[in-house]
């Protein structure tokens, strides 16, 4: 398969469409089988209940080109289960999560032209999404669904790569106790556009978002949990049921554990805890893990010792061996890698 004549070290975290992308939809109480096709665009009638309400929940993987030559995804099954977690509470009928690791194949085989190489510092971004396609009026759920996956190259999220960021403490909440920052919905994601927009003109790159209830607990940023490390190498992570359950988090405090002998505590972090930390990093699929260098509250600064240049030493060794499992440097666990 001859590759696309793309710069791939030197990709952004942009949208560039590729050969082909999934669709499947739902009609009648049932979904019907799916296909490929080279139609980017989506039309839909003026009152699809995705564009009147915002019933739309989406995913994110990627498809890494292994040392050895082979398309791998990780952990896609992970994907599919919150997915579907995400489609119940949004009153959507959830897409068969076997169907959906399918998908993601077929989706991914169609575009292998545009899967970097191996090295090149580049991935396949891998969007499945999911919307209520029919007209809707009255405040209820669609009957009509559609289940797309579309695939992108992408390179580093944050600009700059693996330098530190500047990050500050959100005015706004991002998710309410018992409401939906545990699931994948867009509508998080709109109400964060304001944050962000914010953040990036007062020159910040991203926002820290505390508890809504009482503003004294880390919660996570617009697109990434926290990962924090103590000072006397302790891996901790906020546990909150008002967070999404990164893939990436979970998979790091396994490796934290089980490969790096460190302790691994996910439990509530306080704010003011934050200070006596020694590294701060942001994980997550488009993340992998971005170190902090300082975090700001109204003014007051909190500087990481492991300071503005560099990511942390623990930091660096959660990164490498990750990064190394998912581009078969390093021996996964069992059921962690779907080779393509
Ligand atoms: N938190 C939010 C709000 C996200 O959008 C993401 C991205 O998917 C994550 C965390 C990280 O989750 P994952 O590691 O599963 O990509
Ligand atoms: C991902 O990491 O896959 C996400 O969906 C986060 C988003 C900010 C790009």
């Amino acid at each position: 398969m001859e590759k696309k004549d793309i710069d791939w070290g030197n990709l952004g975290f942009a949208y560039m469409p590729t050969d082909k992308r999934f669709v499947a939809n739902y009609k009648n109480g049932a979904w019907d089988e799916g296909t490929l096709t080279s139609d980017p665009n989506v039309v839909l009638n003026e009152c699809a209940c995705v564009f009147q309400y915002s019933q739309s929940c989406f995913e994110g993987l990627k498809a890494y080109t292994t040392e050895d030559g082979h398309i791998v995804t990780f952990r896609p099954d992970l994907n599919a289960e919150r997915m579907a977690n995400s489609a119940r509470r949004l009153e959507m009928p959830a897409y068969p999560e076997d169907k959906f690791i399918e998908a993601v194949v077929k989706t991914v085989e169609a575009n292998e032209a545009y899967v970097p190489p191996y090295g090149s510092g580049a991935t396949l971004y891998i969007r499945p999404y999911m919307f209520g396609s029919n007209a809707v009026i009255g405040v209820k759920p669609a009957d009509e669904y559609q289940f797309r996956i579309l695939t992108t190259p992408v390179g580093p999220y944050f600009k700059g790569g693996a330098k530190p960021l500047t990050i500050r403490v959100s005015d706004f909440d991002r998710a309410a106790p018992h409401g939906t920052g545990h699931i994948k919905a867009g509508l998080n994601y709109a109400m964060s556009l304001h944050a962000i927009v914010s953040a990036h003109q007062e020159g910040y790159d991203e926002n820290m978002y505390l508890d809504a209830a009482t503003r004294t607990k880390v919660e996570e940023t617009g697109g990434a949990n926290f990962i924090f490390v103590t000072k006397d190498g302790t891996v901790v992570t906020p546990k909150s049921d008002s967070i999404l359950p990164s893939i990436t988090r979970r998979s790091l405090m396994y490796v934290a554990e089980h490969y790096l002998g460190l302790k691994a505590e996910t439990r509530e972090v306080y704010f003011d805890e934050v200070k006596d930390f020694a590294e701060c990093g942001l994980c997550g699929t488009a993340a992998v893990i971005s170190p902090v260098g300082k975090i700001v509250d109204h003014g007051k600064e909190i500087c990481f010792p492991s300071g503005m240049t560099e990511m942390g030493p623990v930091t660096k060794k959660l990164y490498e061996t990750l990064t190394g499992i998912q581009m078969g440097r390093i021996e996964a666990p069992e059921g962690w890698i779907k080779v393509i």
